[in-house]
């Protein structure tokens, strides 16, 4: 997978699933082991050991913290420097070679996140995280056979809201895409747009709306390459609801998404419903995108039919294809991003088909 998505933080796992002893997991196709210190604090490594090449995560971890084989009790330090070896004679130099290979790695929202290069931007931002007038609810995670980036652009796809998942998030009598702009600032899309949706209350206690539709506007952050930060404003009753989407690039083709649904209202609900309703949509989707193919987005824009509605797909393909240092092919309207760096961009309405031929 290319090299410029190491230099991005993922999610590898919930941090409440990390007990005493190390995980192992997938990154960007790579074997991924991570554990805990012995202050709790998470640490990543590659899942290899220099000696032999055994996966570390079937091995423990030691009271001071530090990582041991399973097959020769080799272990390593958080900085990946091995402290002993004991075969050796008690006093013997350790090679230098018997580094492990470490990455970044921190807790935030409740995940474990890795980044297996020099970070070239923050965790994505979540701000409701810390703001008390908010309930979370970690949604399960779910793992599908394709690429993270068609696990995002199913996520953030308006066209498919109201027709597969019809009576849930839109419905199909009312299929038209409101005109929205997609605003490209670095590495994050900007884009917003308001919708009429289905009470779901009835099924799922999700929207706190009485009638049998209201309006919500839809306020997304896509943070490149693969989180999603949406957040829902209902106009009938002003309550807020937002959806923290992250995916975890296993591999090309396997990836898995970590999902909170957050509300100000009905704060002390039982939070299961609003899970429940995450995933009865999930299952609506997956065997969807596991379908697609080629399993990931392709990021030449030609090779799929770009129709105005699918300008928010466009800019990702487009800004991905800079992040990744692609060279751009089938590049829509006037509204390139530069070479280099991803610079701001603008989508308008109107301007996404220009140039797709
Ligand atoms: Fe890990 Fe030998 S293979 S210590
Ligand atoms: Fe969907």
């Amino acid at each position: 997978m290319s090299g410029a998505l190491r230099r991005y933080w993922h999610p590898v796992g919930w941090e409440h699933e990390l007990g005493p002893a190390p995980r192992a997991t997938m990154l960007l196709g790579q074997r991924v082991v991570f554990w805990r210190d012995a202050a709790g604090l998470p640490h990543a490594a590659a899942d290899q050991c220099p000696h032999r090449g055994t996966a570390l995560s079937l091995g423990t971890v030691d009271a001071q913290g530090c990582l041991v084989c399973p097959y020769h009790g080799w272990s390593y330090a958080t900085d990946g420097r091995c402290t002993a070896i004991p075969q050796q004679t008690p006093g013997a130099r350790i090679p230098e070679r018997a580094h492990l290979e470490v990455y970044a790695c921190t807790p935030r929202y409740g995940l474990v996140w890795v980044c297996l290069e020099e970070p070239a931007a923050p965790v994505p931002a979540f701000p409701e995280w810390d703001d008390p007038t908010y309930r979370h609810v970690a949604c399960e995670a779910y793992t599908w056979q394709c690429g993270a980036g068609r696990m995002v652009e199913n996520f953030t796809d308006f066209g498919h809201l109201g027709y597969l998942h019809d009576g849930l998030l839109g419905t199909r009598d009312d299929l038209v895409v409101p005109a929205h702009r997609v605003r490209t600032e670095g590495t994050e899309l900007r884009y917003e747009l308001t919708m009429t949706v289905p009470n779901t209350n009835d099924q799922f206690a999700v929207t706190g709306v009485t009638g049998e539709r209201g309006l919500q506007t839809n306020s997304y952050v896509l943070s490149l390459p693969y989180a999603i930060h949406l957040a829902c404003r209902y106009h009938d009753t002003g309550a807020h609801r937002t959806l923290f989407f992250a995916a975890q690039p296993r591999s090309e083709t396997e990836s898995t998404g970590y999902c909170f649904q957050s509300r100000d209202f009905d704060l002390d609900a039982d939070p299961e419903p609003f899970a429940e309703f995450q995933a009865v949509l999930a299952e609506q989707d997956r065997p969807i995108v596991e379908s697609q193919r080629p399993l990931e987005i392709p990021l030449d824009l030609r090779h799929e039919l770009q129709l105005p509605f699918d300008k928010v797909a466009i800019a990702y393909r487009r800004a991905l294809t800079e992040l990744l240092g692609q060279p751009a092919a089938g590049s829509v309207g006037n509204s390139s991003v530069g070479a280099g760096s991803v610079g701001a961009a603008e989508l308008e309405p109107d301007e996404a088909v220009r140039g797709v031929s």
